[in-house]
C-alpha cells in the first residue's frame, strides 16, 4: 500500500491490519514516553488547503511519536492563497523531499489527482476532500467502535450503526459506509429526503427518514454535523424543525440501548444536530475518538512509511 485516498482501495485485511496496528501504538500513546524512532529522518508535509483542527493536529501529533519530522502548510499564509496550482505545490514539496503529503483540499479528487501525477514521489493520504471521503476519520472511527463494542472479534460483524443527518455534504459518511460495510457492520442512513444523496439507492446501507424508528434498535448512533458553509439553498425549514426530527437529545438518548454509543465526528453544531447535555453524557465517546484518531493516524503512517503493520502482540 503506497497511498490512502479511499477506503475503496482497502482490502478487509488491510483495514484489519491498520486497527491491529493501531491497538499496539496506542499503548505508546499511554505510556510515559510517547515517541518511537519509527519515522527518524522522513518528512511528513500537512497541506491543509481547508480548514481543520482535529484532523490537522492530530495527524501532527502523531507523525512526531513516529519521530518524523513535520512540516505544516496551510492555505492561509501560505501561496495556496495567492492560487498557487496544485501542480506548482507538489513540485516544491518533491523539491522539499516530502515522504508523505497528507492533505485536506475542497475539490473532491485532489488527493488522487497528486498521487496520479508524476509531481512528486511521496505517499498521498487524504485527510478529507470536498464531500467525497476522508479515510483516516472512517478507520479511526471503526477503531472506536470496536473498542467499545468489539467483543473481541476483529471485526465488526453484526454491529449496528445508524448515520444521522447531512449525509449529502458529508465525506465522513461515505467512507464510513464503506468502511463498516466492509467490517461487517450494518448501517442505516437517517436523513431528511434533501439531505440524502442521488443514487443512494446503491450505497449498502438502509434508509429511514424516521430517527424515533431507528434509534432504539442500533448500537452505535453517529451524529453528522450540518455543513451549513456548504449549503446554497435551503434544505430544511429552520433549525428548530431539524432538531425536533434529526437531532440527537436528551429524550432520544433515553430511548437507545443501554450499551449503546453517540458519535460525532467533530466540530459540533451543539443545539442543532446534537444537544449539549448528550454530547456531553456518560454515552457519548466523542472526546474517545479525537484522542483515538492520533493512534490509528500513528498506524497510517506507519504502514504506509515503514511498509508493515505491527506484529500484534510484540512490544
Ligand atoms: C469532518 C470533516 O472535516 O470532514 N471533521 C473532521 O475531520 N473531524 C466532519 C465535518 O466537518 O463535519
Amino acid at each position: 500500500m503506497r497511498h490512502l485516498l479511499s477506503i475503496a482501495d482497502l482490502s478487509k485485511p488491510e483495514a484489519i491490519s491498520i486497527l491491529d496496528t493501531a491497538v499496539e501504538l496506542a499503548r505508546v500513546s499511554d505510556g510515559a514516553v510517547k515517541k518511537l524512532p519509527t519515522l527518524r529522518g522522513r518528512t511528513i508535509v500537512n497541506l491543509f488547503a481547508e480548514d481543520s483542527t482535529r484532523t490537522r493536529i492530530s495527524f501532527e501529533a502523531a507523525a512526531k511519536r513516529l519521530s518524523a519530522d513535520v512540516i505544516n502548510f496551510s492555505a492561509k499564509g501560505s501561496s495556496l492563497s495567492k492560487g498557487e496550482s496544485l501542480k506548482d505545490t507538489a513540485l516544491t514539496l518533491q523539491a522539499m523531499g516530502a515522504d508523505a503529503v497528507i492533505i485536506r483540499h475542497s475539490s473532491s479528487g485532489a488527493p488522487q489527482r497528486l498521487a496520479d501525477s508524476s509531481w512528486m514521489q511521496g505517499s498521498v493520504i487524504n485527510a478529507g476532500d470536498g464531500t467525497h471521503e476522508h479515510p483516516s476519520q472512517a478507520l479511526l472511527d471503526a477503531f472506536t467502535i470496536r473498542k467499545h463494542l468489539g467483543k473481541g472479534s476483529s471485526d465488526l460483524q453484526g454491529i449496528k450503526v445508524a448515520i444521522v443527518g447531512d449525509v449529502l455534504h458529508s465525506r465522513v459518511a461515505r467512507s464510513n459506509v464503506l468502511l463498516l460495510n466492509l467490517l461487517g457492520a450494518k448501517v442505516t442512513l437517517v436523513a431528511p429526503p434533501t439531505l440524502l444523496p442521488v443514487g443512494v439507492e446503491s450505497w449498502p446501507v438502509a434508509v429511514s427518514y424516521n430517527f424515533d424508528e431507528v434509534v432504539a434498535s442500533v448500537d452505535v448512533v453517529m451524529m453528522l454535523r450540518v455543513q451549513q458553509e456548504r449549503m446554497s439553498d435551503l434544505f430544511f425549514p429552520n433549525a428548530r424543525e431539524y432538531s425536533r426530527y434529526f437531532g440527537l437529545n436528551s429524550e432520544r438518548l433515553a430511548l437507545m440501548k443501554p450499551s449503546s454509543i453517540v458519535m460525532h465526528p467533530g466540530p459540533m453544531n451543539r443545539g442543532l444536530e446534537i444537544s449539549a447535555d448528550v454530547a456531553d453524557s456518560a454515552r457519548s465517546v466523542i472526546v474517545e475518538q479525537v484522542a483515538n484518531g492520533v493512534s490509528v493516524r500513528m498506524a497510517i503512517l506507519y504502514v504506509l512509511l515503514a511498509g508493515q503493520p505491527l506484529e500484534v502482540g510484540g512490544n
